[in-house]
Formats: structure tokens, sequence, C-alpha cells
């Protein structure tokens, strides 16, 4: 399956599953435009979602092939990077396209995003000889726990957590945080944004905070995290009870407008490839154990909702 930039070429509109010849260096093969992925408006660049494509539309499109092809991205090749296609019915050119590369195959739900759980040989599992979390547990008079933030780019996760971060330590709470941003300048450093990138990232992170949570503290995690596999992943690797799904779950134009990292922007341009919201997916949560919009609420508030989620669940006490 191409992704590839089209120009529309015919009066008659192009819809998704709308089947087609593609013509590709010297070979013809039977295909069918799978997805308008969204129109681009020529003179400011901006993408649209569109159902039907108009004549001299500029479109990128995902088009599947009954036979492989041997492409190189138009950027590389434009002799085997262009293509164009015909109308089987009519046998007339309907489109000319540019190939930009493979579509990556959006997985199915069964088997996406879940990252492994390794074990490595002759590894064995330590016993509980050190100090055991009861005892840690007793010594500082909260529970451990992850509380774990997810939510689009922009949309309050670190400040929010910061803010929980501040309130705990100040309450004399063993308190941790892991922030993507952070995370990624070190441990997961030779991560990018792909699916599998991704799945690592939440894999090792959820990791770290597991081996944190057993030694007895409040492990603050504020990643995108879009994927719910992935999540219900890093919630499977702490006990029943001591995962706290934390939706920060600020719209995406209110994201886009805040836009301080400028990401967004570059995203938009195509500068950035499978940005959340934008070009990726974000998969909410449905029963997160609280929900924070934060163009409805301040941090204050934001950060009171936290602690007392953390009280009405028994990590922390009242006051304390
Ligand atoms: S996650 O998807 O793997 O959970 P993570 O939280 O670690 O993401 O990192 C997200 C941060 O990386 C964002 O806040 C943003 O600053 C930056 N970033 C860079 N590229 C992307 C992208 N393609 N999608 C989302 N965030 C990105």
């Amino acid at each position: 399956e191409l992704d590839a930039t089209i120009c529309w070429m015919t009066d008659e509109p192009l819809r998704a599953g709308q089947e087609v010849w593609l013509r590709h260096t010297t070979r013809s093969v039977r295909g069918r435009v799978r997805r308008i992925v969204h129109r681009i408006d020529v003179d400011t660049l901006h993408r649209e979602a569109r159902e039907t494509l108009e004549l001299n539309d500029i479109a990128r499109v995902h088009v599947a092939l009954a036979s492989p092809v041997a492409f190189d991205p138009y950027a590389m090749n434009r002799e085997t990077g262009s293509f164009i296609l015909i109308d089987p019915a009519t046998n007339g050119t309907v489109a000319a396209g540019m190939i930009r590369g493979e579509v990556r195959a959006v997985p199915d739900p069964a088997d996406r995003a879940r990252p492994a759980v390794h074990v490595s040989p002759n590894v064995v599992w330590e016993s509980e000889e050190g100090v055991a979390l009861a005892e840690r547990e007793a010594r500082s008079g909260h529970r451990s726990a992850v509380v774990w933030f997810t939510g689009l780019s922009g949309s309050g996760k670190t400040t929010v957590a910061r803010g929980v971060e501040r309130e705990l330590f100040r309450r004399g709470v063993q308190v941790a945080r892991l922030d993507g941003d952070l995370v990624r300048h070190g441990l997961n450093g030779d991560l990018g944004f792909g699916l599998d990138d991704r799945t690592e990232n939440i894999r090792r992170v959820a990791e770290v905070a597991a081996l944190m949570a057993r030694q007895g503290s409040i492990v603050l995690c504020a990643f995108v995290s879009p994927y719910a596999e992935a999540r219900a992943f890093a919630r499977s690797r702490v006990d029943e009870g001591r995962f706290h799904e934390v939706w920060v779950s600020t719209p995406l134009d209110e994201c886009e407008r805040r836009d301080a990292k400028g990401l967004y922007a570059r995203a938009r341009a195509g500068e950035i490839p499978n940005f959340t919201g934008i070009s990726d997916p974000y998969e909410s949560p449905e029963s997160p154990e609280l929900e924070l919009d934060t163009s409805d609420v301040s941090v204050e508030v934001a950060v009171d909702r936290v602690i007392a989620m953390l009280v009405d669940r028994d990590v922390i006490q009242e006051g304390r």
C-alpha cells in the first residue's frame, strides 16, 4: 500500500474505494484508492479532511495495490517515485502521483502496541530479602503507586505532574517523576515516534516505574502514551489498585493553540511525522481513574484533584 501525494485530474470526483490501474515505470498494477488522508490547500498548505477530491485537488492518499511494485520515494527518484492512475472503466488518466513511501500497516487492535515482557535467560527474580515494600510503606506512611498521566502533547501533563510532585514532596511523600521529554534524552534517547518505538518507550518506562513503586515511591509518569494497549501494559506491571490513570483530556484545538514547543506548527507543515493528534492517533482512555481538562480547570485545581484522588484511593492520608 502506497502513501502518495496525488493531483486529481478529472471532473468526476474521487471517493475512497475507487478502483484504479496504477501505472508505475513500465508496469500497470490494479489497485484501489483506499483512503483520502487529507486534501492540501495549495495557498495555505493546510491539510483538510475530505470525503472526495475534485478536479485539480492535491491530496495525500493511500493506494492499495493487488501486487507489489519496486519503487523509491519521489524525493529520491522521480522516475521510480512517480505514477499515474487510470480509470479502468474509461482508460482515461485520472491522477498523477508522487510516492512518499509505503503505508505502514495500521496494526490490528489485537496485535498492536502491546509490549513484550522480556525475561533474560539465567536471571532469577530477586527474592524479597532486601527492605520489603511493607517496611517502606510503614515508615513513609503512604502506599506506593504509579500515577500515569496520558494526553496529547501540550495538554498539561507535565505541568500538572510537577505540581503534584511539589505538593507530595511538601507532604513528605517519597515521590519520583518520569517524563517523556526527560526520559527520551537518556534512557530512551534511541527511540523515535513510530508505533514500535513508542511502545518500547512505554515498556521501559512502565518497567522502571514498577521497580520504583516496589521500593515505596509514588511514581508520577507523564507520557503522551497514545496507545491503549501500551497503557494497559503499564498498568499490568504493578499490583492491582496501585496504578492510577489520569487522562489529561485537554482538546486538540486548545493544545494546538498553546503550542508551547512550536511542535504543532511544524507537524502541520509536515516537518514532524507521526505527530499525535495530527498524523498519528490518540486512543482516549475508556475508564481512567481521573479525567482533567486543563482548558476547564486551573493547574492548582488539577493538582488538588489528583491529590484528592490519591486520598480517595487510600494511597496517601488526608492532610498529609
Ligand atoms: S510517547 O508517545 O512515546 O508516549 P512521549 O511522551 O515519550 O511520547 O514524548 C512526547 C514528547 O515528544 C512530546 O511532548 C513532544 O514534545 C515530543 N514529540 C516529538 N515528536 C513527537 C511526535 N511525533 N508525536 C508526539 N510528540 C512528539
